[in-house]
């Protein structure tokens, strides 16, 4: 991503974050140095990609939750 469309700094809230998909999406955020919500329905799956997460910063939470 270039500057113009940096995300760095900014929040953002991924949902299914404990799959594949989200997690990698959760993943690259962080790379680019946004603060990350990772959001799962599963809690185990939900603190692993937390931990996994936090090798790239300590900007990231994770909640638990059911998104329809
Ligand atoms: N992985 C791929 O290559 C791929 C390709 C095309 C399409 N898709 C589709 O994309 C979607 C995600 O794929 P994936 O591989 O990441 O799946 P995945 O099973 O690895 O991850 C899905 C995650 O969503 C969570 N989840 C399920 N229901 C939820 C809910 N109601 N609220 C919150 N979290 C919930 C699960 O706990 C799980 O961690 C699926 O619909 C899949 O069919 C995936």
């Amino acid at each position: 991503m270039n500057e113009q469309f940096s995300i760095t700094g900014k929040v953002a809230v991924i949902t299914d974050a404990g799959g594949v998909l989200g997690g990698s999406i959760a993943k690259y955020f962080m790379q680019q140095g946004a603060k990350v919500v990772a959001v799962d329905i599963r809690q185990e799956q939900l603190d692993k990609r937390v931990e996994e997460l936090k090798t790239y910063g300590e900007d990231v939470i994770g909640i638990v939750g059911n998104v329809p």
